[in-house]
């Protein structure tokens, strides 16, 4: 497949190189999408997603635009390349930060002794970032496009089901800012008239190489062939999906 006439679509992944963001690309390139990911290009890219970039321009399915969300010019380092002008099936938002091994650090240290550059970073992540990127795209989103954002079941958490060890105020607050935004997105009219709906998937713990490693193991996770089939899904839906992804027998210990 090599001409968009024949293709289901373009989607922008932001986040597109990470543990999650990458098997999205990978299910939505396997369905028949070209993918435009968006990130830094800080991340380590996946062997595999370097080896898609390599595609020649007219060829490629899998494409890479370097912006930080965080900044509001979105639109100015889109803008720089000309094949994103064509309309987006769909957006979807995986925007995080989760290094390899690093779960039991982001969630080593309790509230009271966090430095507020650490609670700044997570809402400029989760929210500035989606806020800049809906501010400057959902123009480019055609009628009845979706916006999936992956979200956390973090947010579901109660004081009975969360563990002592688990210092993930910031996280868990930035997360749930990020849950009423994308709702507020839903009743903004410039989404409601064009019927963009704007999907939300918090999923539990996925086995990413977030938590190789780490003492603090989830008792199950889910698997991101799992996360990647429900964004699948999302895009085919004619209704707003908003769903907490537990994997099987599992309590609440989200990632
Ligand atoms: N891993 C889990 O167990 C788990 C579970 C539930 C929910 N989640 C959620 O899923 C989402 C994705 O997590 P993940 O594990 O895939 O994280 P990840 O592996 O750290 O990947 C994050 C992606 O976001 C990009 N990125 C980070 N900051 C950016 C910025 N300012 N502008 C543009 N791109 C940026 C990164 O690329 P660059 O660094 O190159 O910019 C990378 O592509 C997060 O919201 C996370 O909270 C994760």
């Amino acid at each position: 497949m090599s001409s968009s006439s024949q293709t289901k679509g373009q989607v922008l992944v932001v986040g597109g190189s990470g543990s999650i963001g990458w098997p999205i690309c990978r299910a939505l390139l396997a369905e028949g999408y070209r993918v435009i990911s968006m990130t830094r290009g800080i991340h380590p890219r996946p062997e595999e997603y370097a080896f898609h970039l390599t595609g020649t321009y007219e060829k490629a399915m899998l494409r890479e635009i370097n912006c930080n969300v965080v900044f509001s010019n979105v639109l100015d380092g889109v803008a720089l390349h000309s094949q994103t002008r064509e309309q987006l099936s769909a957006i979807v938002y995986a925007v995080g930060h989760c290094p390899p091994g690093g779960f039991d650090n982001e969630v080593s240290i309790p509230l009271c002794y966090l430095d507020g550059q650490v609670l700044t970073d997570e809402l400029n992540r989760q929210v500035i970032g989606l806020l800049h990127v809906m501010g400057s795209l959902y123009s480019r989103i055609q009628p009845s496009g979706h916006v999936v954002v992956i979200s956390s079941a973090i947010t579901r958490l109660t004081d009975e089901t969360c563990p002592p060890w688990l210092h993930a105020g910031h996280y868990a607050t930035a997360k749930a800012a990020q849950c009423e935004l994308v709702r507020w997105f839903r009743r903004d009219p410039n989404i409601k008239d064009r019927n963009i709906l704007v999907h939300r998937l918090a999923p539990a713990a996925v086995d990413t190489s977030f938590h190789q490693g780490c003492q603090h193991q989830p008792p199950a996770m889910l698997s991101v062939d799992d996360v990647a089939q429900r964004v699948l899904d999302a895009l085919q839906s004619t209704a707003v999906i908003d769903e907490i992804m537990m994997p099987p027998q599992a309590t609440i210990i989200a990632g």
